[in-house]
């Protein structure tokens, strides 16, 4: 099987990447990455030289480019996106584009060679839940509220839209806040713990009492493995951990794990719109294709810690660059 894997130099299409080579011999991997900010592809060092990966360095908006690897591939497992929610309020237009457009343009190539295709999105696209609400399933209305999550419903109702109008063989998962190995440090848990190794301050927004379900990333790639060997054409599986955590008690256990004090927290403005509590049933993906977590959140906690502290040049080269300066604009340090 060839898999074409979009943003595979990213956060979780690079994890997927090495779950799919190191489990199966037989495969290919075509990785199509634009290499963004949050592209890196010293997260895929170990298989330059290794001949059933090839790296295409390209946008997933450029028609040619993606029709001449997706009419060589068996399959699309589609990753690449704008991922970061701050981003995404401080500049939304190139989330329409490459959340949008680009998967529109991946569709009409998968259409005009009817190739399997499978949609990576978020549990963000359901909302924000109340305390005592029931968790998001597949059946629950789409309710995005930030132009990140508003840009991954657009593209779900896309990918949906060409199984119900061109019987496209397509599988959509909408998966809760993964966390792990090569996790970019913009985002909460690799922002503690990298600050915290840094010696600085952790911000936390608002009263930081806003929940989020979480899971190690690699269980997020054996899901999706799953569902492309087994799931069935034009059904929906919501993935979660089954580990909903305040973020408070997040930050808290990873300045535990890294035996520092309390004082490093900062509270600082809440973000835009905050989404207060996602939850995810994942039932179905559970009895249907017998997906289970097997890494729990305080184990996979200290395996991110001890990753990051094992990673140093990895992180520091991407703080040193050009996200210093995005964080800087972002919290006037
Ligand atoms: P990421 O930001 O770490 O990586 C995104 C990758 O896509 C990068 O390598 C980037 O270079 C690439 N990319 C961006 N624009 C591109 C373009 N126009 N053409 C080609 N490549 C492009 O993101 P992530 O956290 O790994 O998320 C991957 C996918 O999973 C996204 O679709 C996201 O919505 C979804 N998702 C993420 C999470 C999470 O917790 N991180 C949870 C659920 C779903
Ligand atoms: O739920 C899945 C989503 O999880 C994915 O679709 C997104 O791509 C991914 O980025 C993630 O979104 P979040 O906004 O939940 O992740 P983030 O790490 O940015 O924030 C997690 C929580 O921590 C959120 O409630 C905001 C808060 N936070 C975040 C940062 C970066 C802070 O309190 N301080 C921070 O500095």
């Amino acid at each position: 099987m060839k898999i074409l894997v979009t943003g595979g130099a990213g956060f979780i299409g690079s994890n997927f990447v090495h779950h799919i080579l190191d489990t199966y011999p037989n495969y290919e991997v075509i990785n199509l990455d634009a290499l963004t900010y949050a592209g890196n592809l010293e997260n895929l060092k170990e298989y330059e030289n290794d001949k059933r990966y090839r790296f295409v360095k390209g946008s997933i908006t450029d028609k040619e480019m993606v029709d001449a690897l997706v009419a060589e591939s068996d399959i699309v497992v589609h990753f690449a996106a704008e991922s970061h929610v701050d981003r995404s309020i401080s500049g939304p237009d190139v989330f329409i584009n490459t959340n949008v457009i680009g998967t529109f343009v991946l569709l009409e190539s998968a259409r005009k060679h009817n190739k399997r295709f499978h949609h990576v999105s978020t549990d963000e696209v359901f909302g924000a839940l109340g305390p005592d609400d029931e968790a998001f399933n597949e059946n629950t209305k789409y309710d995005p509220r930030s132009p990140y999550s508003a840009s991954k419903a657009s593209s779900d109702h896309l990918v949906r839209s060409y199984f119900h109008t061109y019987y496209l063989p397509i599988t959509i998962s909408n998966c809760s806040n993964n966390y792990g190995p090569y996790h970019f440090p913009e985002k909460l848990i690799p922002l503690v713990i990298t600050n915290l190794l840094e010696g600085k301050k952790v911000p936390v927004y608002g009263d930081g009492l806003q929940v989020r379900d979480w899971l190690y990333v690699e269980d997020h790639c054996r899901a999706i493995d799953l569902i492309i060997h087994k799931g069935t054409l034009g059904e929906t599986y919501c993935i979660g951990g089954a580990s909903e955590r305040e973020n408070i008690w997040i930050v808290k256990k990873i300045i535990e794990l890294l035996g520092k004090d309390e004082s490093s927290i900062e509270y600082v403005k809440d973000r835009a719109g905050h989404d207060r509590r996602y939850a995810i049933n994942f039932s179905k993906i559970k009895n249907e294709l017998g997906f289970e977590p097997t890494v729990s959140l305080e184990e996979g906690l200290k395996r991110t810690v001890e990753w990051f502290k094992q990673n140093e040049v990895w992180w520091k080269n991407i703080k040193s660059g050009s996200y210093k300066e995005y964080y800087g604009k972002q919290y006037g340090k």
